[in-house]
């Protein structure tokens, strides 16, 4: 089965997945892409490679937890949506461009990923990262992964900090 860890930067999705590396097989997309040389030129502005993802598709293994931002855009069977509440988000973010960080604020107060997912596939799960450590979080992914925990999404609701509340 393979299974994408996806959600806004700066929600773990690295971190995390880290820690389960002796148990899966984890492909940090951003890595896999380049040593494999799937990239499709670099996007200057946001100073990232753009992925090409019917070659990553093709050459994926069917097995692994595949972790990246746009994890879930590619042939998955399952996707683990990882969120974090924009005022935690923006301290995980700090030190990066400004106009970076309100993008990225924006896009997960607005369910941004959550949204693509479920329009792709029904087996979605939504993992609340704000108050859990790297750990907890780790160990969820591990749980939803074998199939023996579900999280269905729509506990999170981050409307509140759009409206300024
Ligand atoms: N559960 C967590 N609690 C507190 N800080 C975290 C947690 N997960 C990640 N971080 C911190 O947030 C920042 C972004 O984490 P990272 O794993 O790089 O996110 P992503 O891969 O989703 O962009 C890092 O500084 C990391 O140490
Ligand atoms: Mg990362």
């Amino acid at each position: 089965m393979r299974i994408a860890v996806s959600g806004t930067p700066g929600t773990g999705k690295t971190s995390s997945t880290e820690i389960l590396e002796k148990k899966h097989l984890i492909i940090h997309l951003n890595e896999y892409v380049k040593e494999n040389e799937l990239t499709e030129g670099y996007d200057e502005e946001r100073q990232s490679y753009l992925v090409d993802l019917g070659s990553v598709n093709t050459k994926l293994p069917d097995e692994g937890i595949i972790e990246s931002h746009v994890s879930h855009l590619l042939d998955v069977d399952r996707v683990i949506v990882l969120r974090c509440h924009p005022s935690e988000l923006k301290n995980r973010l700090s030190g990066r461009d400004e106009e970076e960080i309100r993008e990225n604020l924006e896009a997960e107060a607005i369910d941004k990923i959550l949204i693509e997912s479920l329009e792709r596939t029904n087996d979605v799960h939504e993992i609340d990262t704000t108050n859990r450590s790297k750990k907890e979080v780790a160990e969820l992914i591990d749980e939803i992964s074998t199939g023996a925990v579900q999280k269905e999404p729509g506990q999170v609701d981050w409307s509140g900090w759009l409206l300024g509340e």
